[in-house]
């Protein structure tokens, strides 16, 4: 390989046929002068352009026309030639200036083109400065050249992350991963699960238990995620009725005195409340407005007026607080139930930290844009995420993030996308620049990622994904599935 050109903080390397280099790989580029060199990562490989390579392209295409003869090549320049045409320009972007301290993030140096030596530098190297504690290490997957990739879990703790991709491209597997990665080392998470996909984390691919079984806990909304209104605080079931249910601030005035009420005479039960709206003194349309939500709540399923039917999600978040996770169930749940559940939930979680019954927790949403206001989602990556609510946001619509949340994410696991728009989107706000994004995510294969941020020390780095042995759960019901005989359901 040798240094062709710099211009700001890009770098052009002509690279022979004999060297296999591919996207997304780290070169160092040493100048033995000085002990320095810089560390870039290759972003697009390139054909070379060599000065009267379509001349020499035009003359050679003689495929309708063979001629007759022997080709005279007495230097042997033919094998030359054919080296030189099938060089490659590396375009790469320059990511650190390594000495012998390690690597610092600088882009100043200029290194010799006739001295600098040119390799490739494994991605263990370019974490050996930042030793990580091996107790804290998460297996992600293969990098490129064929090593594992194994990064600190702890980059995930205070953070804000977001797992974007293709459709299908294997963003819940990651997620999936990660969550297990933290319920090992003893953290809680809370998943809200969109789509059923992560119920079956307690079970190995055959659906038998496996080491996480008994972490794993599965809350269904209605089923064994019911609660008491004497297990709810009035804040949390006032923001139900104002953020979820859009109750008027009159309305909700009125509805606090409602709650004192019954709760001082102790009648703190959802019958009571029926009965305390139909006879309270107000007016006519705080009544309906009140009636309609209480309508709401009360076919959400989520509430009971028997303590022996209420579980609480107290008790299964306590029990996280050595490790596991709290999968709450969306698939079977309403849009406007999704809505009075994640209020609940997160509002729970809130009262437990402000409370100090939980340390922090690890909350992993998918595409969120369906059950969260707007307004939380400022709310969980500044006040929430104070209070030690740590959030991973998964979406195959990177447009339903707003861009100034993209620019706080701490770190980004980006599967391929081909669409333009999405990657520009993307590109926009990260804090790599946008031509990394674009042309390594545009390339990326099924189950690839791109990690940035603080999880990798700010190296971008290409990784398979490593396989799972957990029990694959939400497929997309398909109807030419051979799986499921439709008739034979049908005729049952
Ligand atoms: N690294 C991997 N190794 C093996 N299988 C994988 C890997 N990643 C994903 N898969 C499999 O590929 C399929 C799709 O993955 P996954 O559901 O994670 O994709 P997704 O991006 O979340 O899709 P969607 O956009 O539909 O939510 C699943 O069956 C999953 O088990
Ligand atoms: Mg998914």
């Amino acid at each position: 390989m040798r240094l062709y050109k710099k211009e700001g903080s890009t770098i052009q390397i002509i690279s022979f046929p004999s060297e296999r280099v591919n996207k997304g790989d780290y070169l160092v580029i040493a100048d033995s002068s000085t002990g320095k060199g810089i560390i870039v990562q290759v972003v697009e490989i390139q054909y070379a352009n060599i000065p009267g390579f379509l001349e020499e392209l035009l003359r050679s295409c003689n495929d309708d026309y063979s001629i007759q003869g022997e080709d005279v090549d007495p230097f042997e320049m033919s094998n030359h030639i054919r080296y030189i045409q099938d060089a490659h320009l590396l375009i790469c972007k320059i990511r650190a200036v390594y000495s012998n301290k390690g690597p610092v993030f600088a882009s100043s140096l200029l290194p010799s083109r006739s001295r600098a030596k040119i390799k490739k530098i494994s991605t263990e190297r370019l974490f050996a400065q930042k030793k990580p504690n091996i107790k804290y290490l998460a297996n992600l997957g293969e990098t490129t050249e064929k090593n594992q990739l194994e990064v600190d879990i702890r980059a995930l703790d205070g953070s804000l992350n977001i797992i974007t991709g293709k459709k299908g491209t294997g963003k819940s597997h990651i997620s999936k991963l990660l969550t297990l990665s933290l319920v090992s080392q003893g953290a809680p998470v809370v998943i809200l699960d969109l789509n059923s996909e992560y119920t079956g984390l307690g079970q190995d691919s055959d659906g038998k238990p496996n080491r996480f079984h008994k972490q794993i806990h599965i809350l269904t909304p209605g089923h064994n995620l019911k609660v008491t209104l004497k297990q709810l605080k009035l804040g949390v079931m006032t923001s139900i009725l104002v953020n979820a249910l859009n109750l008027p601030g009159t309305s909700a005035r009125e509805f606090r005195r409602i709650w004192r009420f019954l709760e001082q005479n102790g009648n703190l039960t959802m019958q009571d409340l029926g009965s305390a709206i139909k006879s309270w003194k107000c007016n006519q349309h705080v009544r309906d407005a009140l009636f309609s939500r209480y309508y709401t709540i009360l076919g959400s399923g989520l509430f009971t007026d028997d303590p022996m039917q209420a579980i609480s999600l107290e008790d299964s978040l306590k029990k996280s607080r050595v490790g596991g996770a709290v999968v709450i169930d969306l698939r079977d749940t309403s849009t406007i139930d999704r809505l009075i559940v994640v209020e609940y939930v997160l509002g729970k979680i809130v009262e437990l930290l402000s409370r100090w019954k939980l340390k922090a927790i690890f909350l992993f949403a998918e595409e969120a844009h369906l059950y969260l206001r707007e307004t939380y989602w400022d709310d969980i990556v500044t006040r929430m995420r104070h209070f030690g609510v740590f959030t991973t946001f998964i979406t195959n619509q990177p447009d339903t993030i707003r861009e100034n949340i993209y620019r706080q994410a701490d770190n980004l696991f980006l599967f391929n996308f081909t669409n333009e728009h999405d990657l520009e989107t993307i590109s926009r706000a990260s804090k790599v620049d946008a031509e990394t994004i674009k042309s390594i995510a545009h390339d990326l294969p099924l189950h690839h990622c791109v990690v940035l941020g603080n999880i990798v020390n700010d190296f971008p780095i290409v990784v398979k994904v490593r396989k799972l042995d957990v029990y694959a759960k939400g497929h997309t019901r398909l109807f030419f599935s051979s799986k499921t005989n439709f008739r034979e359901v049908i005729q049952q």
